[in-house]
């Protein structure tokens, strides 16, 4: 039953365009832990491993198509067969009952010829470096040049490995209990369950990094700019409070309002009812020098994120990473309109690329934030899975004058 899940979701991540870590905890919230986990081991290998696997497959299969729904359950299979211990007679058995409910008798045969193919013979070639890591040639093409082959290929061997659930502690006095803290990144702690409470906000480090980087002087007018789904603007809420005993002087904006809807039905949950702009960044309806600090986490194209959504590689290439970086600087240059003279704004992106990161904040005053751990890189700091065992994020603090 496992299999069959981690098939059916591994099918609509590729052709619905759903995200996996979402899809993966709906699926299973009745599930019991161990199967959870293994549901989520299946559908992260497979699409880490899916260039690779798709060749594998297309290598042995004779029929000119196959239809998509075994296909993912091959691909399932595949890679239990190439990546993993799992005993191959299980794997096989239990890719052929799945191919049989989906698609009845006679698929049976195709796919347990198949599979005993790849278990016999395993997978012929040696496969090249853009098949290994699954990402666009030009993708990682761009990364070489800004890193080097050696620091690229340790950040993709770290984004194969799986994250673990990290939450932010909401106040000081909060018991910590079990739960493990995160070292460097003060009030982050590894939870068993990521749940959010009146005490914890599940978050990763890295972020937990951004929302810790913005200047709060309990005082000021702070905005969030990108703000949905409002785990950064928690965390500058819980910040203002535990300062003044008062949030109220953080505006939240986004541009999208089902995602503003989201963040309102999140952060309701914790019973907190901020009041929204609807607002497109990148003509941002507010005056000149308004906020003393802001936020811009803005949107990108998410690699650093790869531990937890695989198929971000599989879907984007450099023409992505150059239309985000237009994005990105639109709302950068009104960040910047919109903070008083002395106030700051503090840039952050979950991805790694050169054009979303240094090159945005490259020729102002940009600094790494206070205090954090990570990499200084250009005019900012970069957290990675391979440098500080988080998400990949990269953070500039811009003095305005
Ligand atoms: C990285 S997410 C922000 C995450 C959020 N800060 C948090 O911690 O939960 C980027 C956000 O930018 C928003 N966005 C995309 N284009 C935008 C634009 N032109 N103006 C304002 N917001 C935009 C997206 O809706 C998305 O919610």
């Amino acid at each position: 039953m496992n299999r069959l899940l981690a098939a059916q979701v591994v099918g609509r991540v590729m052709r619905s365009g759903a995200y996996s870590n979402v899809l993966v905890q709906a699926e299973t919230r009745d599930f019991d832990p161990r199967d959870a986990g293994h549901v989520r081991f299946l559908v992260f290998g497979t699409l880490r491993h899916l260039v690779r696997i798709d060749r594998v497959i297309a290598g042995y299969s004779k029929r000119p198509r196959i239809d998509p729904n075994i296909l993912d359950v091959l691909r399932v299979a595949v890679f239990e067969l190439l990546e993993t211990d799992s005993p191959p007679h299980a794997v096989v058995n239990g890719a052929v009952e799945s191919a049989g409910t989906l698609g009845g008798p006679k698929v049976k045969g195709f796919v347990n010829g198949l599979l005993r193919s790849v278990e016999r013979f395993g997978d012929p070639s040696p496969g090249d470096r853009v098949e290994r890591f699954g990402l666009h040639r030009d993708v990682l093409d761009a990364l070489d040049d800004c890193w080097g082959g050696d620091v690229t290929d340790a950040f993709m061997g770290a984004s194969f490995e799986p994250a673990v659930t990290v939450a932010r502690r909401r106040r000081a006095t909060v018991e910590v209990g079990e739960a493990v803290p995160i070292a460097d990144f003060p009030d982050a702690f590894e939870v068993g369950l990521g749940v959010d409470s009146d005490d914890w906000a599940v978050q990763d480090a890295a972020s937990i990094a951004v929302g810790a980087s913005v200047p709060l002087s309990g005082h000021g007018l702070v905005l969030d700019m990108a703000a949905a789904p409002g785990g950064k603007a928690l965390h500058l809420y819980d910040r203002l409070n535990a300062q003044s005993g008062d949030g109220s002087r953080l505006i939240l904006a986004d541009a999208h309002p089902k995602r503003i809807v989201r963040a309102q039905k999140r952060l309701g949950k914790v019973g907190w009812h901020p009041s929204w702009v609807q607002a497109d960044a990148r003509s941002a309806p507010f005056a000149d020098d308004t906020f003393d600090a802001v936020l811009l986490d803005a949107p990108c194209t998410g690699l650093g994120t790869l531990r937890r959504r695989p198929e971000i590689k599989l879907r984007i290439n450099q023409s992505d990473v150059q239309r985000m970086a237009g994005i990105q600087a639109k709302m950068l240059s009104e960040a910047i309109r919109v903070t008083r003279p002395g106030g700051t704004v503090v840039y952050s992106v979950c991805t790694v690329t050169g054009a979303e990161t240094i090159d945005q904040v490259a020729g102002l005053p940009g600094r790494p934030p206070d205090g954090l751990p990570g990499e200084v890189w250009g005019n900012g700091i970069l957290l990675a899975p391979h440098l500080t065992g988080t998400d990949g994020m990269f953070i500039s603090s811009v003095d305005v004058s």
